[in-house]
């Protein structure tokens, strides 16, 4: 049996595919499609997600690509997807995410596809920086997220302007 969080649920599975993908089975199992699968081999950052390891009583969270980490490597630790950033289903602007809210003033997303990865690369950020952190860490963070359209430079913005 494994036991994990997922966004505020406690997720108990006793019977489970070990090696299947964190990212397959959010979207096949889960309905959680908020990820998304680009090439289901670590290069393209469409399916991050944030993990949380508990660490003496306090939770570090850090952002992995979902389709490389196996369901059967989530017990004991809270997995965080696109899904908990906006509750609502049809949020105002200052009803999402100031990670979300960045993206959207910043215009950091086209067509779409790799928006959910760099959020939640963005959100392991935010999580983890109590201030904006510089350039340079932006673009350690977002190394693993590739965008066909933006040009990358509104996404760096949108980096910014969240922590204002
Ligand atoms: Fe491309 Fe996971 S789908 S890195
Ligand atoms: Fe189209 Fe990034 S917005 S791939």
């Amino acid at each position: 049996m494994i036991q994990f969080l997922l966004n505020n649920e406690m997720i108990q599975l006793t019977k489970f595919v070990p090696n299947m993908s964190i990212l397959d089975w959010l979207r096949t199992n889960m309905g959680k499609v908020g990820s998304k699968e680009g090439c289901a081999t670590g290069d393209c950052g469409a399916c991050t997600v944030v993990i949380g390891d508990l660490i003496n009583g306090q939770w570090h969270y850090k952002s992995i690509n979902g389709c490389l980490m196996l369901l059967g490597n989530l017990h004991g630790k809270h997995l965080l997807t696109v899904e908990a950033l906006t509750t609502k289903p049809n949020p105002s602007l200052e009803q999402l995410h100031p990670v979300q809210r960045a993206m959207v003033e910043c215009h950091g997303s086209q067509c779409g596809f790799c928006t959910p990865g760099f959020i939640m690369s963005l959100f392991a950020l935010y999580m983890s920086h109590k201030s904006y952190p510089g350039r340079e860490a932006v673009i350690q963070a977002l190394g693993g997220n590739l965008c066909r359209c933006t040009g990358y430079e509104p996404i760096l913005k949108a980096a910014e302007k969240c922590f204002s």
